[in-house]
């Protein structure tokens, strides 16, 4: 008989306290400079924070968080565990990320990524982000360089039309 590769079904949900120690290791394992506990702790409590976990058949499969800044919400994170990636889980996080701080009032999202990141690069262009700028060697612990990209207006019928047909790809992983 041949593997079942089926995901139980995605729950994403908002990051809670109880969620940190599996959301710790996951940032361990996926970050070369990982968050402190303490620093997630802090940004689940601000308001205008939006941190959300996915889980699948109750176990952590990925989480993302975004921050509110005027109207531009800035993804500060996301993680997809290793075993589970390229199953549309990142997009699914990020398609809630959007349509969360949205409802915030965002009107742009923004971010930072490693030039190297590509898996995340191609994820976020098809979400339409683009590389707007760069910051020299900003990574510190390698020294990196990071592109800075941005969405254009989320609230644009331009980005709906493409946020629904993200949502006919990945809405249902
Ligand atoms: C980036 C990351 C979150 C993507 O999560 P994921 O669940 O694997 O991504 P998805 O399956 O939702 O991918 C959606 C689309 O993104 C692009 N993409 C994702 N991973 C890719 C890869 N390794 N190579 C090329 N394109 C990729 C593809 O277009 C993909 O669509 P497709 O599979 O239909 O072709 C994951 O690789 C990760 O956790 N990386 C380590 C942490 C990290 O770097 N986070 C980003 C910090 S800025």
């Amino acid at each position: 008989m041949p593997e079942d590769t089926r995901l139980p079904e995605l729950v994403i949900r908002r990051m809670s306290p109880e969620d940190l120690p599996e959301v710790m290791e996951l940032e361990r394992r996926a970050f070369s400079a990982p968050w402190t506990e303490e620093m997630y702790r802090r940004e689940m409590e601000k308001w205008e924070g939006c941190y959300l976990v996915a889980r699948s058949g109750g176990e952590l499969a990925g989480y993302g968080g975004a921050l509110l800044i005027l109207d531009e919400a800035h993804v500060m994170t996301l993680a997809v565990r290793e075993d589970l990636r390229r199953r549309g889980i990142g997009a699914r996080l990020l398609l809630e990320l959007v349509r969360r701080t949205e409802r915030m009032g965002a009107r742009f999202l923004t971010l930072e990524v490693r030039k190297s990141n590509r898996p995340a690069i191609e994820l976020y262009t098809r979400f339409g982000f683009q590389v707007m700028g760069e910051r020299r060697q900003y990574y510190l612990d390698n020294l990196e360089d990071a592109l800075i990209m941005w969405t254009e207006d989320i609230t644009s019928p331009e980005y709906r039309k493409r946020l629904g047909e993200l949502e006919r790809r990945y809405g249902a992983v």
